[in-house]
Order: C-alpha cells, then structure tokens, then sequence
C-alpha cells in the first residue's frame, strides 16, 4: 500500500490503564515511523480526548499503541467497529479473551494447547492443598493484568494468603499456575507468521517487573539458541495458541520450555510494547524488518471485523 492509500491515520496512545506510560513511549515511536514514511498520523490519546473527538476527527485508520485496560481488552476495538474505522491488531473477541489470563487457559485446554496446570482462588480457597495438587514453587496472579504487576513467585504454603491478597488487588479473578523451570521464550506474530524467538534471561526469580524495565541484567537471546526445526515447531505451536483464541494482525505469545524442551503457553499479548527495547521490533529487525517496516506491516492489516472476516483468526 502507499503512504497516501493509508489516508488520515491515528494512533491511539496513552489512555487510562496502569501502562500508560509505556504506551506513550510505544506510540510516539510508531508516529515517528509512520510520518517518516509519509503517512499522514496524528497522536490521539483517548485519556484526554472522547469518543466524539475521535469520530469528529474522520479517521482512515487506527494504529492502536495502547497498552492494559481499554487499549487491549476488546473495549477500544469495540468503539473502533462501530465508527467503522479499520484499527490495528486483533478484533473485539480476540483482544478480551487474551486479556484474561484464565479464560485463555480454558480455551488452550479445551483445543490442545499446553499450559501449566492451573487452579482459580478465591478467598476461600484451602491453599495448602492448592499447594499440593500444584506443587511447589507456584505463580500466584492476577488474571487480567500485565507487566507481572500483582504477581508472586510462591515458595512456602505459608505465604499463599499474602500473594492471594496482592494478586486481588488488582482483579477479582486469580489464578495459582505451576511453575515451569526452565527456558522463558517469547514469539512475535506478524500477519500469520511467527517472527525468530527471543529467550529471555534475568538473574531475577522471574522476568518480573524490574526485569521488564528497569534492570540492565536482562538478556535477550536472538537467535534463541534451539536447533532449527525445534525453533519452527515452537513458532508453528505459538501461531495455533493465537489464532485459536481469536487474534489476528499481530502480537506476542510468552511461553516456557521446561527442562525437558517440551512448551507450556503462558499468555498472548494483543497490543505489545513498541518502545526502543521492545521484543516484537527486536524480533522483527533479526527477520530483517525494520522498525518503520513493521509498523507499516502491521497498519497495513489494520480491518474491521466486516472486512474480509479478518479477525476470526
Ligand atoms: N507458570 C509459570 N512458570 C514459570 N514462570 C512463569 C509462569 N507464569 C509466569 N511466569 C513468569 O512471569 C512472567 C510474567 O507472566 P505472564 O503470565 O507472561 O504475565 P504478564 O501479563 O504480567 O506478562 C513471565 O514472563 C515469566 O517470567
Ligand atoms: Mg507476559
């Protein structure tokens, strides 16, 4: 497509969930790159401006760099179907089943993807059975949030009412996963391929917050390491747990190769980070795709869910 067929473009940046931050950081660069291809995109952060803004505004197309809440759950998508408007990234059903953590889980379960044994908590729960059935160390989180926020690496039966507690904080659903050991990798998608794999390295008890964004003793591993046809049957494996949950476009799929090299899904991400230290660009500049490219791509798979039924995945 050239600059001009993308007409009047907005990428939606900011907004009000807790990654705010990350998502101007991931926005201001994909505007960046999309004015240096001569595309016409202007800012829009729904945090400060409505909904009426943005249909008085007649936008071509929409480049969603929002991130959390109401940028990646369906509700952003939503508005964007019924103002007709093509956007970025997976559709309304794709994008709220991949914020939930759980239901993602049911879903893999129900069709053959593997994931680490789960149980939901309540506060009723008897958590040293939990403990039991799961084993020990186990992840306590939340089910809809991101950046490992409200998460803990449990050790001891005896700390479960404290992670409980943290995980609730930050939603009513919650899980206790079993922890994988072993290699965390993470698979970029783009427009129904899986882009190289990247392994993620922290001396951190797990790729938790700090390790995201602030320690400078996080290794990103690319290529990952795996023999080839290893790597293909991972990629193959993180395409099916994405499109059988609905996504489309683009977006990330976590996962963990326990000791025995055998995968365990952990999440999907609709709307990854797109800031200068970012997995998807990274993975996309060893397929030989640059930043401005990649942005370019992914805008060009923007729909609606009219258009060609794109976003069934
Ligand atoms: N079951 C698990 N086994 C091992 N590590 C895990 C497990 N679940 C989560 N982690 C660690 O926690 C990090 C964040 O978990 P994830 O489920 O991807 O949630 P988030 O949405 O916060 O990224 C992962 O990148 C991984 O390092
Ligand atoms: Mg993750």
């Amino acid at each position: 497509m050239s600059a001009p067929a993308f007409g009047k473009v907005a990428v939606l940046m900011g907004g009000r969930s807790a990654e705010r931050a990350v998502s101007l950081k991931s926005g201001e660069r994909v505007l960046a790159a999309l004015k240096a291809k001569n595309i016409d995109a202007r800012a829009f952060d729904p945090k400060e401006r409505g909904i009426d803004a943005l249909m008085a505004e007649r936008f071509d197309r929409a480049f969603i760099a929002l991130h959390g809440r109401y940028g990646e759950d369906g509700s952003i998508q939503g508005v964007l179907e019924l103002l007709g408007i093509p956007y970025t990234g997976s559709g309304v059903l794709g994008s709220a089943l991949a914020m939930d953590k759980w239901r993602t889980k049911l879903v893999w379960q129900a069709c053959g993807v593997p994931t680490p044994r789960s149980e939901l908590l309540t506060k009723a729960s008897d958590f040293a059975a939990v403990s039991k059935r799961l084993g020990l160390p186990l992840m306590v989180k939340p089910a809809k949030e991101g950046s490992s926020i409200g998460m803990t690496k449990l050790k001891r039966a005896s700390d479960f009412a404290e992670a409980y507690a943290l995980a609730a904080n930050y939603d009513g659903i919650v899980i206790a996963e079993s922890y994988v050991e072993g290699t965390e990798l993470t698979a970029g998608v783009l427009d129904n391929e899986a882009l190289p794999l990247i392994r993620l390295e922290t001396p951190r008890e797990f790729y938790d917050y700090e390790a995201k964004y602030a320690a400078a003793d996080t290794r990103y591993i690319v290529p990952c390491g795996l023999p080839p046809d290893a790597e293909r049957a991972i990629q193959d494996e993180s395409l099916r747990a994405f499109r059988v949950l609905g996504c489309s476009g683009w977006g990330r799929v976590d996962l963990m190769l326990d000791r025995s090299g055998k995968p365990y899904f952990l999440e999907v991400n609709t709307s990854p980070g797109m800031t200068d230290h970012s997995l998807v660009p990274m993975a996309a500049r060893h397929a030989g795709i640059s930043f401005e490219d990649l942005c370019v791509r992914i805008l060009g798979l923007a729909r609606t869910a009219d258009e060609a039924g794109a976003h069934v995945g």
